[in-house]
């Protein structure tokens, strides 16, 4: 009797780490963020005044023949604290940065 017992038990034991890893594994991705997409966001949130490819508009300066002046940094900061006649626009430092990236390595 008692090796019996024994060995349900060890059966309960694999059972629930079997359980436990199993739903750990399928929890995972909901608990990281939702990677942020530069791209998405400039088009969302840039390209109506400065165009999607950075041309410009009626709106926003052409931001092509900046590049080499612009920093990283300094795109950085007139997303978040505004330029001139441009107003601050509302994305978290990781958004910015994400903007920043996308328009200076992969759009001018
Ligand atoms: C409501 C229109 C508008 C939106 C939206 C907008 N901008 Fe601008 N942006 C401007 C204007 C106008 C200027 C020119 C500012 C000036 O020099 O007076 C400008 C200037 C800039 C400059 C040049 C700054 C400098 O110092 O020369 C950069 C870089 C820039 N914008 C990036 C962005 C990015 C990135 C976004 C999106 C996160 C964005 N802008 C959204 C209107 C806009």
């Amino acid at each position: 009797m008692p090796v019996r017992s024994a060995l349900k038990l060890s059966h309960l034991c694999l059972l629930l780490t079997l359980l436990i890893t199993i739903g750990c594994g399928s929890s995972e991705p909901q608990d990281q963020p939702e990677p942020i997409s530069g791209a998405a966001l400039w088009l969302e949130t840039c390209a109506g005044c400065h165009g999607p490819y950075g041309e410009g508009s009626d709106v926003g300066p052409d931001l092509r023949y900046q590049v080499g002046t612009l920093s990283f940094d300094d795109v950085v900061a007139t997303i978040v604290d505004g330029s001139g006649s441009m107003d601050p626009v509302q994305l978290s430092t990781a958004e910015a940065e994400a903007v920043a990236h996308f328009l200076l390595e992969e759009l001018l």
